[in-house]
This record gives C-alpha cells, structure tokens and sequence, in this order.
C-alpha cells in the first residue's frame, strides 16, 4: 500500500485532486464508485470547480455511489444519492444515464443489488474512500466477508450513532445497502481518504492490525494498487514522535 502524507489539508486536497484529473484525462470512460461523508466534501468541491473551468470532463465516465442509507424519505439530504448529487454530480458534466445509485425503497433489494453488480461489469478503475472509526469502507462493518457483493446490511450502533452528523432529524437509518468488499478489493485501484485528528486512530490501526475482516480497511493492505492519502493530523501516529 503506497502511503501519501500530507502538511496540510490543502495540500492534501490538491494532491487527490489532481491525480483524480489525471486519470480522467488517461482513461476518460473511467469506471468510479465514490463515498459520500464529510472526508471527500472539500475533495469534491475542488473537482466541481476543475470541470467548471475546464481541466477536466466527467462526460464519458461513469459514477456508481458507495452505499445508500435506508429507512429515509426518498428527498432526505442525507441520503447518499441526494449528498453526492449535490456535493458533485450536479457540478459536472457527468450525463444522467452514467450516475448510479442503490434505491433501498425497491421492494426487490436482492435482485436491485445484483443488477447493480451487473452493471459495474468487469470492476472499477477508481474507487475513492473514506474510512470509518471502526474501519467500515463504505457499510462493510467489521466482520463483512472479504467475498462480499452488493447487499443490504445492519449498521453497528457507532455507526448509526456517527451518522448523526449527516441529518438534520433524529431518524438515523438502522440498515443500508454496500458495495461489497469483493469489488472493492477487486478494483484496479483504490484511494483511502482520510483527514483530521478523529481518523488518526484508525490509520494507525489500518496499518498496524492484522490483516483480517475484523477491520475491513485492513484487507486493503492486500491490494495490489492502493493509496491512502493522510493529511497531517489523521497520519499524526505514522512519523516517528
Ligand atoms: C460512513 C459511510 C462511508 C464513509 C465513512 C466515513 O458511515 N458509510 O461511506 O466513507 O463512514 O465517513 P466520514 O467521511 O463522514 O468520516
């Protein structure tokens, strides 16, 4: 696993940026599946802002979302579809029919999350990250088989009670739909983003524990071709005191 530490947030954020801009310009049909949560918000603006002045087109991409929270109304802010719509995709240049999204109001999940699977096709070429304080990658909680497709799953209490930020109603979503860990692990590349002192722990756990489901971010140190990208705080336990 390559390890990119950075000063300061900002140059944390342009970094991402630009290695994202780069391989849209090498592959520009790039297969991605992006995380919403605060980790990517400023990530995303600084993208939106590179396709507005026209370093960058989404045009022949296409865009799958990482999970999607179940148990809201369909217009909740805080449903993913609805967040990464309105942090990025209405700010590009992406064409409707090449965003996709998981609806968890389809009375059919199982057969929702294999057409969903199916249209991923072959795998990503791109997926981007967050990480969660006991290691999720997107609704993979600990314990998610490392064989794991698309599928609706139980979030953890301290996940449930960590989404609390993304919602301005008491309502906190028990359950959700995930890509799974199979595709991720099987994608042919894979950015961890983190930043903040509140991830510092968990990137020292990323790197530290043994490799095992028990903290799903761990699996990824398996990957052929994966990046994580720490600002200062967050990789604050990987230099030396
Ligand atoms: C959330 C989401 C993930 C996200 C992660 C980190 O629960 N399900 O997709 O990447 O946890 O969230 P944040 O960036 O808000 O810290």
């Amino acid at each position: 696993m390559n390890l990119l530490r950075f000063d300061s947030e900002e140059s944390w954020i342009a970094k991402v940026v630009s290695l994202w801009r780069d391989r849209l310009r090498t592959t520009p049909d790039l297969t991605m599946c992006l995380p919403t949560g605060t980790t990517p918000l400023r990530v995303y603006a600084e993208m939106a802002r590179s396709v507005g002045v026209g370093l960058v087109s989404f045009a022949r991409a296409r865009v799958f979302v990482l999970d999607e929270f179940g148990g809201l109304a369909a217009d909740d802010p805080g449903r993913t579809r609805n967040t990464l719509r309105h942090q990025l995709i209405d700010a590009i240049d992406l064409p409707p029919p090449a965003f996709h999204f998981l609806d968890p109001d389809i009375p059919d999940v199982t057969r929702h999350c294999k057409a969903y699977d199916a249209a991923i096709g072959d795998g990503f070429d791109l997926v981007l990250l967050g990480i969660g304080l006991n290691g999720h990658l997107g609704m993979n909680e600990p314990g998610s088989p490392s064989d794991s497709t698309t599928r609706r799953v139980d979030l953890h209490t301290t996940t449930i009670e960590s989404s609390a930020r993304y919602f301005s109603h008491h309502n906190l979503p028990q359950w959700g739909i995930t890509v799974g860990l199979k595709t991720i692990l099987g994608s042919k590349e894979v950015w961890v983003l983190a930043n903040g002192a509140s991830k510092r722990e968990i990137v020292r756990r990323m790197i530290a524990d043994e490799i095992s489901p028990s903290n799903p971010a761990s699996l990824l140190r398996r990957h052929p071709n994966c990046s994580l990208f720490v600002d200062a705080e967050a990789g604050g336990s990987l230099i030396a005191e």
